[in-house]
């Protein structure tokens, strides 16, 4: 599994693996510790997670693995995010959907996550979702005194444009170690906003949400979902491997790496994301899978 540097001193795993759907996956604590140690032994060492995932749940979940096997936690880089806060039972003064990176927030947040990852710091921290009315002085201050208490490695952002990731940067005065957006045959949105053109010019190594649609392809019901499957399925037919690897081989042929954040619990679902290493689509058939989603030829 190859390295990918996200700075200078620090490095994730080409292939992350997810935890979003984790309280989907009917597992106990034992079995995710299974699943982590399967991880290990195929080194995928990156784990991305957030306070909201789970219902404000998942983090527990994985700080129950790490409260029941502690040798575990230093093999693994921990991600997780702030910033997104919506009705729940935890927090009963909220009321509707909204972003908030107050300063107290922040810090509120990071000490939550510490908590129910059962961890002493974080490794990289994102900013979960830009929102309109983010203070870049505030964040960047609240980011710093994370990093002072020893709470937290980096920062990074996610599902953030060009203006929005050199605003924060540039507030904090360090490198954002990345950037993790959506990013998949059925979602060009970073490929038409020129996000990764920026990030590429910038040598900063995206994280890649929803590598495989978040499952959409496997059973497409729009047209658009179908062109793009029949098309997927037809080329992965003449690799003879099954639809998902050819997905993540299609994130693959970007030319600065791209980590793909892998959302199954299932292993063989995960092991398709590093059998397409060693698949290397020719550029026909990448704008062969392109063109099938936007359902018209290129000029
Ligand atoms: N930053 C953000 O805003 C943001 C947003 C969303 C997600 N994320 C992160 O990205 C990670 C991945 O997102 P994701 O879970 O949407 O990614 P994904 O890997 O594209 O989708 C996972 C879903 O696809 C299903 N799936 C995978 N392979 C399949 C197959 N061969 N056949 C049928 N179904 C299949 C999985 O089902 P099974 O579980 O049954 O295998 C699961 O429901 C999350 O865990 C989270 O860490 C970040």
């Amino acid at each position: 599994m190859k390295r990918i540097h996200v700075c200078e001193d620090f490095s994730f795993s080409h292939v992350i693996h997810g935890q979003m759907r984790s309280l989907e996956w009917g597992i106990n604590v034992t079995e995710y510790q299974a699943l982590l140690e399967q991880l290990l032994a195929r080194e995928i060492t990156t784990l991305d997670n957030a306070d909201i995932y789970g219902g404000f749940e998942a983090e527990a979940f994985l700080g129950a693995v790490f409260k029941q096997a502690p040798n575990l936690r230093d093999q693994f880089e921990i991600v997780t995010k702030c910033g997104i806060q919506f009705p729940n039972k935890y927090y009963p003064k909220t009321y509707i959907n909204h972003y908030n990176y107050d300063y107290d927030y922040i810090i509120q947040q990071v000490d939550r996550s510490l908590i129910n990852l059962n961890i002493e710091m974080i490794d990289v921290l994102l900013l979960h979702r830009p929102s309109p009315i983010m203070d870049a002085q505030v964040i960047a201050k609240a980011c710093q005194d994370l990093q002072r208490a020893g709470k937290v490695r980096h920062f990074g952002v996610s599902n953030f444009e060009q203006e929005q990731f050199l605003l924060i940067e540039q507030a904090l005065n360090q490198p954002l170690v990345t950037n993790q957006i959506e990013l998949s045959v059925l979602n060009h949105e970073h490929i038409d906003n020129n996000n990764l053109d920026f990030l590429q010019r910038n040598n900063v190594a995206p994280m890649i949400w929803s590598p495989v649609a978040g499952g959409r392809i496997f059973n497409p019901k729009t047209e658009q979902e179908q062109r793009t499957a029949h098309c997927v399925q037809s080329i992965a037919h003449q690799y003879g491997v099954s639809m998902d690897v050819l997905l993540y081989a299609w994130l693959y042929k970007f030319p600065h790496l791209l980590m793909p954040i892998v959302g199954s619990g299932s292993l063989p679902r995960i092991e398709a994301a590093i059998q397409a290493q060693n698949i290397d689509l020719t550029t026909q058939q990448w704008f062969e899978i392109y063109q099938a989603k936007l359902g018209h030829s290129i000029k």
